[in-house]
């Protein structure tokens, strides 16, 4: 497609390739089912939404198995991947059935599982969550926060890359 052409999404590869094109960090969102398994899952769609009052979002495939549990939740984790964590990232996005046999973590609030050695991380209360085409939509208000100066893990165009120099 020419670059300055605007055309319909109507194919979905095309509109992955464009969508891909926006570089995003990585993290992995967990949180504790009703039976108390710990459950997690690598995320890009992460973002912050508002400083005052400090919230964050970000989206789950509502045919996801873990869709009821994070419904369920009234507490969530994100963990913001430093770049030393890409297996970490690859074994949460993978269909492994102990994901959290791979790496050091620890219960925090309300039991939520948060990784150790992450760049960040960002343990929230669920404020709200709705339906969004394909995917579950969840906001969540930050109360308690880490962070660190580990290098992050990005993703853009479908890879796994680290931070460039600054320009
Ligand atoms: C870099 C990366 C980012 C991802 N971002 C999301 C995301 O934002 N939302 C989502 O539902 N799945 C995302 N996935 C896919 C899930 O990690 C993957 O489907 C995982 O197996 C889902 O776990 P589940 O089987 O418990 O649903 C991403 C995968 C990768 C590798």
């Amino acid at each position: 497609m020419p670059p300055d052409r605007l055309a319909a999404p109507s194919d979905p590869h095309a509109l992955r390739h464009a969508l891909g094109r926006f570089a995003t960090g990585v993290t992995i969102v967990t949180t504790l089912a009703p039976d108390g398994h710990p459950i997690g899952l690598t995320v890009n769609s992460f973002n912050s939404l508002s400083l005052d009052p400090p919230l964050v979002l970000w989206s789950l495939r509502r045919s996801s198995p873990s869709l009821a549990a994070f419904r369920a939740a009234p507490r969530f984790a994100v963990n913001v991947l430093a770049e030393s964590q890409i297996e970490l990232s690859r074994s949460f996005a993978s269909k492994v059935a102990h994901r959290f046999a791979d790496g050091p973590w620890r219960r925090g609030d309300d039991g939520v599982p948060v990784l150790s050695g992450a760049a960040a991380c960002f343990l929230c209360e669920t404020a709200s969550h709705q339906e969004a085409g394909d995917h579950e939509l969840f906001i969540g208000r930050v109360l308690h926060m880490s962070d660190s100066h580990e290098p992050p893990l990005l993703f853009q165009g479908g890879r796994y890359r680290r931070l460039g120099p600054v320009l």
